[in-house]
This record gives C-alpha cells, structure tokens and sequence, in this order.
C-alpha cells in the first residue's frame, strides 16, 4: 500500500508531579519561606503544576490550546511554478508559515506550470522548500500527463503512458513520497490524498484501477470515520455552467461512476477538495449551493496561484464541524461572507 507519512500530533499527557520535600531545597529562602506554611507539599505541588501549564506545549499554552480547538489546513490550488510572478507566490508561503494555527498544507496539484520537466520540478522543489509547515503533494495533469515538448505549433501533447509513469516518479521522487497517493489521520478525520495517475486515458485528471481499488478498500476500514477527499479536479456539477470547461469529462474527477458510486457508498465522505478549474473568490461558483454532491459531500474550490489577487482557503477541522474561510493575500484579510461550517456525517 502506498502511503504517506502519518504524523498526526498527539499532545504529550503530562507526567504526574513528584512530590517537593522543601526541607531538602537548595534555595534555602524558597524553603524556609514555605516551613511557615503547614500545607507547603501541597502548595509545591500547586506551584509546579502551575508551571507546566503555562509554560510552552503546556496546556494553557496558545499553541495547546490551538491543538485542543482544532488542526488547521491550509489549501495551495494549481502554484504552476515556477511561472508568472514568483515573488507573490513565494510571498504566499511566507505568510502561510507565519500563521501559528496551520498543521498541514496541502497543495493540490498542477504544481508545475506546463508539462513537468526536471527545470519545472527543480523550481518546486526550490519553491516548497520554502515552506516550514508539514505538505502534503498531489498531482494535477500539468505534472504527469503531457510529454516534455511541445507539438510543432507551441501546443502541448498528451504523453505516452511510459512518459506519463516517468513524471509521476519525478513527482514523487522531488517531494520524498513513496507514491502518489495516501492517507492519514487528522484531527479524528481520515484525509486521503488522490492523484490523476491513468496512464491511457484521454480525461486530464482520471484515477488509475490500481488506486480506485485501494480508495475503495481504504474507505471500508474507515466507515465511522468523516473523511475528507482531496483531488485535483471537483467533483461533477458542483460549478455553474459559467465557462466551456466547467463540468466537462476532462474538468471533472474520472472515471465518474465509479467515484460516485464509492460515494454512495460510504457516506462518511463529506469533503471533496480541488482546483484544476482555478475559481475565483470572486466568482459565483466559488461558495453556491451547486457545490453540494448528491446532496452530500461539498466541494470546496480553490483558485490556482497565478492571479494578480491571490486567495488562500483554509479549513479548521475542529471535533464537530469544518470552518472554511478565505484569505485575500492582496489585501491581507479573511474575505466576509465567505466563511462557510459543514457538519461532518456523525454530528448532523
Ligand atoms: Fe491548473
């Protein structure tokens, strides 16, 4: 099974305070201050507990009280590096590293610009190591599925399926994974991270046999378990008609009837997460009721990286809900009336 790695964090329970003989302190005013007090273990003991919890990873600290509250995840959509002004999307991981509540980022495919070369790769490779917070890498079409050069008139080409295998081990190989897909727990939810890997297909963003059989035997031993999906393209029909593109077989995550039968299926999905179709804040589709599949799972759209404004969802996974705001980068605030709650499935 290809799996990335789990790194879920686990606040360390606290050890039990020894108890003081004060008589034995080697700070002699400390000690006989307290000989005046008849109950001074118990006042050590109150003292010492104290400490713990308010020093840092206590559990009074902000950050022990961040983890407690929820995990927060920041969504990187379509970076296509290095590409169009680098210096705003590089701006962009500074201000993400800068946010203290922020446990993974994920980035959500079409992170190289055009076809995936080594050049590409290199420079994402450069650009997240910029990044201090945990990532999590999936694939969009623009890393796997087009050969190297173009066509005689500038176009990109569809790759063969043995140069499509070779850039989703580039992909893996620059990003230290053991493969291009996986899972992990978060925060009481199971994220599973999917990647196009079809190596025939003529659809820009379709899951191979191979990983559909193992999302299939992943979600039946999580069937209690609210689990968020992230995937490069959305889901079908979650978007108005508002382009020639939107809700097109090549715009939408393949092979359809298997993915939406599997959702049927198990109804602890919840969450689809994508980008590919690059929406916009601004943009109708962006928070619509058209987002809901089958009435269930929402579909959280996230813009590419490429814009003059440059917006960053993310998601707080707190016990009983996921809150989805939206940061505008431009103007360095969360966007009012954007900020969305979906209830996972066990807490309706
Ligand atoms: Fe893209």
């Amino acid at each position: 099974m290809k799996q990335l790695i789990v790194t879920e964090t686990i606040p360390v329970a606290p050890s039990t305070p020894r108890r003081f003989k004060a008589e034995k302190a080697p700070i002699r005013g400390f000690a006989f201050r307290l000989r005046t007090f008849p109950n001074r273990e118990k006042i050590l003991i109150g003292l010492c507990a104290l400490l713990w919890m308010l020093l840092p990873g206590g559990v009074f600290s902000p950050a022990a009280a961040q983890e407690k509250a929820y995990y927060g995840v920041a969504l990187l959509g379509d970076p296509h590096l290095p590409g169009k002004n680098l210096p705003a999307k590089e701006a962009v991981i500074r201000t993400i590293d800068g946010w203290p509540d922020i446990d993974r980022v994920v980035v959500l495919g079409d992170i190289c610009k055009e076809t995936g070369t080594p050049g590409e790769y290199a420079a994402a490779k450069a650009f997240f190591g910029l990044l201090r917070k945990p990532a999590r890498f999936i694939a969009g079409n623009h890393d796997y599925i087009y050969a190297d050069e173009k066509d005689a008139l500038g176009k990109k080409v569809k790759a063969f399926p043995d140069a499509r295998r070779a850039k989703l081990k580039r992909f893996a190989e620059t990003f230290g994974l053991s493969g291009v897909y996986g899972s992990e727990m978060l925060g009481g939810y199971l994220m599973i991270y999917l990647s196009p890997d079809d190596l025939d297909s003529a659809y820009l963003t379709q899951l191979s046999d191979g990983q559909l059989a193992w999302l299939q035997k992943r979600l039946a031993e999580n069937k209690t378990v609210p689990t968020l999906i992230f995937f490069h393209a959305p889901l079908a029909g979650t978007l108005h008609q508002y382009n020639e593109q939107a809700n097109t077989p090549s715009f939408i995550a393949q092979p359809t009837g298997r993915l939406r039968d599997l959702i049927l299926e198990n109804p602890q999905i919840f969450l689809w997460v994508s980008g590919h179709m690059h929406v916009p804040a601004t943009s109708e589709s962006f928070s619509a009721p058209v987002n809901l599949y089958k009435g269930r799972v929402m579909n959280i759209h996230n813009p590419d990286m490429e814009r003059k404004t440059i917006w960053t969802n993310v998601l707080r996974l707190y016990p009983e809900k996921v809150v989805v705001r939206t940061w505008n980068h431009a103007k360095g605030a969360w966007i009012d009336g954007l900020e969305r709650t979906i209830r996972p499935p066990t807490h309706p």
